[in-house]
């Protein structure tokens, strides 16, 4: 090693790098200044981030889940009673006879009055599968289209007239 800087100087090791040779020149002026950059950068973005903002991955996971909409309750109307049920038929006639028939009995949809239930036969479980539907064995999703309200009480009227748990 001589203290004068003579460029294009091969390194020789090139029988530790499978005969790659390598020269001994200095590194371009705008390459390290672009590194030393990055170590500045990279420094000061770490104290900003820690402790003079004070963000956190955490912090924003939860202010986007906080902000995110939230989900409806798969159950979220209620009624009964008579007048209930009485609506319920309603929109039983209106929106389900097609295929589970005018008496219940089934057609397409299956038997709502056999006491075998599928997706299960207490109120809450009628509720449910109404407004989530089947919708890959035909049963639709029912929940944007009636709303909690009149799912609720077209669930009472199942309930009622089906025979539920
Ligand atoms: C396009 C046909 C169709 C319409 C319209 C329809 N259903 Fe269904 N329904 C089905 C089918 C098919 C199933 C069976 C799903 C399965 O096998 O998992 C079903 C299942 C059900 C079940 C579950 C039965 C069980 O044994 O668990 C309930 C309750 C039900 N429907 C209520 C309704 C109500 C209330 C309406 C009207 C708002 C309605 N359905 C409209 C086809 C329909």
């Amino acid at each position: 090693m001589s203290d004068k800087y003579v460029p294009d100087q091969i390194l020789g090791h090139s029988d530790e790098a499978d005969g790659i040779e390598e020269y001994d020149n200095a590194l371009p002026a705008w390459w390290l200044g672009l590194f030393a950059f990055t170590v500045v950068f990279g420094v000061l973005y770490t104290v900003d981030y820690h402790f003079i903002s004070h963000r956190s991955q955490v912090k924003e996971y939860t202010a986007e889940l906080e902000a995110a909409p939230k989900p409806a309750a798969v159950v979220a109307g209620s009624a009964s009673g008579p007048e209930a049920i009485e609506a319920g038929k309603a929109i039983f006639g209106a929106n389900c006879v097609g295929c589970h028939g005018a008496d219940l009995h089934g057609g397409v949809g299956p038997d709502l009055t056999d006491h075998t239930w599928i997706h299960g036969g207490r109120l809450p479980d009628i509720e449910k599968t109404i407004t989530t539907g089947v919708p890959e064995k035909g049963m639709i999703t029912w929940g944007p289209i009636l709303g909690p309200q009149k799912i609720a009480q077209v669930a009472a009227y199942v309930h009622e007239a089906g025979g539920g748990e």
